[in-house]
This record gives C-alpha cells, sequence and structure tokens, in this order.
C-alpha cells in the first residue's frame, strides 16, 4: 500500500520541497508515518492487530504544522483532513462533530471508505481540552475521552448507514502548549544520573529536552490520552533566514505564485532579498510565525498588480526595498534604449 520506496529519508527529502527547517519534526514523523504504515501492512498479513503510534505536534502557531501534515498526506497519496479541538468542545454532540470529520475524510477519499480508512486526521489546539477548567457545553475532558476512542480504533456510523474503522487512521494531533517549558524545568532534571563525560551531558541534555507524558498531564491532558501520543515533534519558532526562505523557496512560494500572475499578464516580476528581508523582519513583529508573511507581501504588491492590465507597454517590474519606489521597464524604453 506505502510505496516501498518511500523511506523515511525520502519522505524527510519530499517534505524538504515544501517545508522549510523543523528537521527534527521532519525525521520523527517520517519514521512514524512509516512506521505506521508498515504495521498495518504487517497486520493485514498476519491478522495481528496493530498497536497504534499516533503523533503530537507541539509548537507555535503559524510554525508549520498543518503544512507538515497536509504535505504528508500528497506525498503518501492518502486523504487528509483537518479538525479544531477546540470546536468539538463547543458543541453539545461531540459524537455528532467527530462523524461529520469522518464525513469529510471519506469525501476525500472520492467515497471511498477503504481509502478513508487509510488516512491522516489532523487535530489542531488539543492544547485547549485541558481537564477540568472553566464549563462550558462540553468539557475538556469529555472531548478528550470521545477522542481518544476514535484514535483507539472503532467502527464510526456515518449518517448514510455506513461505518468507518478507524483502526488505521493516523491520527495526529497539534498545539502551541504555552507554558509546557515552565513545566518541563520545574519537572524535569536526569542530575541523579551521574556524568563523567561531555557524551554523557549530550544525551543528558536530549532527555531534558523531550516531552514526557507526565509533563502533558501536568498540563491538562489526562494520561490515558497522553498515553495514545507516544511519539512527540516538537516545532521551533521562526528564524528571519527561514522566513526569507519561506517566501522565496518552497515549489509553491508567495513569490512563484506572484511571479507566475505577473508573467500570464507578460511581466517579468523581480524582487530583491533585502526587501524580502524587510517583509520577514515586520512578520517577527507580528509573531505569527509565517503566517503574516502573504498578508504582508500581498501588501506589497497588489498596488502595482491594480495597474498592470492597464499598462500593456510593460515588461519588468523591481522592487529592491519596501522603502524605494518599484522599478518599470516597458516597451518603448527598451526600443528607445537600443
Ligand atoms: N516551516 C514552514 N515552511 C514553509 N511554510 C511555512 C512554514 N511554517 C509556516 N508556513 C506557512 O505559514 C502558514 C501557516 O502555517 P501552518 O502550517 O498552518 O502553521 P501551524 O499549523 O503550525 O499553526 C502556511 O501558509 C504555511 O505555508
Ligand atoms: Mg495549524
Amino acid at each position: 500500500m506505502l510505496d516501498p520506496k518511500l523511506t523515511p529519508r525520502r519522505i524527510v527529502e519530499s517534505l524538504d520541497k515544501y517545508v522549510i527547517g523543523q528537521d527534527d519534526a521532519k525525521k520523527i514523523v517520517a519514521v512514524a508515518v512509516y512506521a505506521h504504515f508498515r504495521k498495518i501492512a504487517q497486520s493485514t498479513q498476519d491478522g495481528v492487530p496493530i498497536t497504534k503510534s499516533n503523533v503530537l505536534m507541539i509548537g507555535p502557531s503559524g510554525t508549520g504544522k498543518t503544512l507538515m501534515c497536509e504535505t504528508l498526506a500528497r506525498i503518501l497519496g492518502v486523504p487528509f483532513v483537518t479538525a479544531e479541538a477546540t470546536s468539538l468542545a463547543q458543541t453539545r454532540y461531540v459524537n455528532d462533530e467527530i462523524e461529520a470529520i469522518l464525513q469529510r475524510l471519506v469525501e476525500k477519499a472520492g467515497g471511498d471508505v477503504d481509502k478513508a480508512q487509510h488516512g491522516i486526521v489532523f487535530i489542531d489546539e488539543i492544547d485547549k481540552l485541558k481537564a477540568g477548567k472553566e464549563p462550558r457545553a462540553v468539557s475538556g475532558e469529555s472531548v478528550q475521552h470521545a477522542l481518544l476512542k476514535i484514535m483507539e480504533g472503532s467502527q464510526v456510523k456515518l449518517p448514510g448507514a455506513q461505518y468507518v474503522d478507524t483502526t488505521h487512521i493516523l491520527f495526529i494531533c497539534g498545539g502551541a502548549f504555552v507554558g509546557l517549558d515552565d513545566i518541563m524545568s520545574q519537572t524535569h532534571g536526569f542530575g541523579f544520573i551521574s556524568t563523567d563525560n561531555a557524551d554523557n551531558k549530550r544525551i543528558l541534555d536530549r532527555l531534558n529536552s523531550r516531552v514526557k507524558p507526565t509533563d502533558l498531564f501536568v498540563f491538562g491532558l489526562i494520561p490515558e490520552f497522553t498515553g495514545r501520543l507516544p511519539i512527540i515533534a516538537r516545532f521551533g519558532d521562526l528564524s528571519r533566514e527561514m522566513l526569507v526562505r519561506i517566501l522565496t523557496e518552497p515549489r509553491d512560494s508567495i513569490y512563484s505564485q506572484f511571479q507566475q500572475i505577473f508573467r500570464h499578464e507578460g511581466v517579468e516580476l523581480t524582487v530583491e532579498r533585502k526587501a524580502f528581508e524587510q517583509i520577514a523582519e515586520i512578520a517577527m513583529e507580528y509573531k505569527t510565525g509565517a503566517r503574516s508573511l502573504r498578508g504582508i507581501f500581498e501588501e506589497l504588491i497588489s498596488p502595482i498588480l491594480y495597474a498592470v492590465p492597464d499598462d500593456p507597454a510593460l515588461r519588468k517590474v523591481g522592487i529592491a526595498s519596501l522603502f524605494a519606489d518599484p522599478a518599470f521597464v516597458r516597451a518603448e524604453d527598451a526600443v528607445a534604449r537600443r
């Protein structure tokens, strides 16, 4: 079912074309996904039920969690849907809401239930499901229980009398988990293991930077739930340099998309590095990861794009800085210069 050539390394290489940075998370996720599909293949062969290892992605907003899941599903060729844990907690009928998520997955699979049963479901904002917090329509804790059931694998009845078996669906949960580092700094410390060389020190540092299930429990996830998310991938903040790369490097980068739009008008768009650095700088101020990049870029481009269709002689637009007028080259200029 999974293309045997898709090794974890190949998966990471494919992710690299779309997701900038987050190298540790990419590796962890690639191995998890590889193991997941291997286990399914094995259990189909020998009939032994699989113990699923779902994935938890922890990291600030706008750092590529959703993008990585989306890209992964595309690489694997499996259907993919996202859902928000908060909207599950706001409804009175969690199970209806869960049905709706699986219904969407079946739709994504073009109505093919079997295909949907091997898809990926991303549940975002899982960190908002803290147990025992303010009263809502449904408590965070009961949503955790409802999710637990489908993550473990169950038969869910859809409106059209169809059943979806969630046993082989890969569930990826995501959240920012603000405050987790404070919890970790209080509970961690494998200092009692004596270290006498640099290698041991490095191993200890790694142990200490790992999120433990107990940290998630202190944060407010119930133990049964954290137990279902043994694989944790941490996403880091994006640096200015990474933001510049996000604007320009991915296959479908914002820059290449706009170059395409200009090309359709017969115009070559060139934006210099300096301008991208300025956009990245502004985006850093907004503290929403890469999320604000498109808006800032569009604000810069839209006055130009407004005029382009009425200017048939225009051939080139060059942007060197956000604080300088763009340079325009028109057909008659080119002729005149000859
Ligand atoms: N590491 C990254 N590489 C490339 N693009 C990114 C990255 N992180 C975020 N983006 C871009 O920013 C936007 C928001 O990213 P998203 O994956 O939804 O963030 P998250 O789910 O972590 O909040 C997306 O449009 C995505 O293209
Ligand atoms: Mg997201």
